[in-house]
């Protein structure tokens, strides 16, 4: 598809702009299809976490019909970091960060989250992707809830119109639509790799129930994340690394 070829669907309020998508991929909408909300009143993070989403925030889900195979899914979330934080940084000019896999950093907090939803057909392919991102834009009225207060930002200082809001979300799919044309020849590593804030840092997470401490020393080829513990390396491909600053 052509990068300038989105279908847009603005809605005001919705529970969460990737079910409002997921149900128009459903419905039969095709690949570029863009749904913007102004707020939303259940919006859905990774890890069944809820995202906090209050007006003046970003809130966009794009719809996808990738070829690619399920296992590269991945790469979808990883060129998505990078075009958001592209962007982000273009027009908040705030310095943005990628944390593992998903998270887009400014000044060393939360600006931008994006969640990745699959369907898959009876056969096993992928029907459909929609890719949802939230970025914390303005400040929001009244502040952060206390539980985010710590590891949450926003990127302006003012509120912005509707159509800024709107114009951000399109500069983001289309800076997604021209990384995701040559996908497969993953490309946009190199600049999900330097915008990368974990490499160096030393990294902690659980797998199988047990706690891990080690030293994030990469990015590998499937956007995992290359990890070093006691000498042997090791490859995260989801789930969540806290880090030591
Ligand atoms: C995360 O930080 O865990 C991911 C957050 C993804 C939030 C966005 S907001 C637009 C889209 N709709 C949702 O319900 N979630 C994503």
């Amino acid at each position: 598809m052509d990068a300038k070829g989105l279908s847009v669907i603005k809605l005001n309020n919705t529970s969460s702009t990737n079910l409002a998508a997921k149900q128009f991929a459903h419905d039969g909408a095709s690949h570029g299809t863009l749904v913007i909300a102004s707020t939303q009143s259940s919006g859905r993070g990774r890890l069944g976490r809820q995202f906090f989403s209050y007006k003046g925030g970003l809130y966009m889900s794009l719809i996808l019909r990738p070829t690619m195979k399920a296992s590269d899914v991945m790469l979808i979330t990883a060129a998505a970091a990078v075009a958001t934080a592209e962007v982000l940084e273009e027009v908040s000019c705030k310095k943005c960060d990628i944390k593992w896999v998903n998270d887009i950093y400014s000044g060393g907090k939360k600006v931008c989250g994006i969640l990745t939803e699959g369907g898959i057909t009876s056969e096993g392919r992928l029907d459909y992707a929609i890719l949802g991102i939230g970025a914390n834009l303005a400040r929001p009225c009244g502040g952060f809830p206390k539980e985010i207060t710590e590891i949450a930002d926003c990127l302006f200082e003012r509120t912005l119109s509707d159509d800024e809001i709107e114009n951000t979300a399109i500069l983001i799919a289309n800076r997604f639509f021209s990384l995701y044309e040559g996908i497969e020849n993953r490309t946009f590593l190199q600049e999900y790799r330097r915008r990368s804030m974990l490499i160096g840092k030393t990294v902690s997470y659980n797998k199988d129930g047990e706690f891990h401490e080690a030293v994030a020393v990469g990015i590998d080829r499937d956007a995992r994340l290359i990890t070093k513990e006691n000498g042997q390396e090791i490859l995260l491909g989801a789930g969540e690394v806290s880090v030591k600053w």
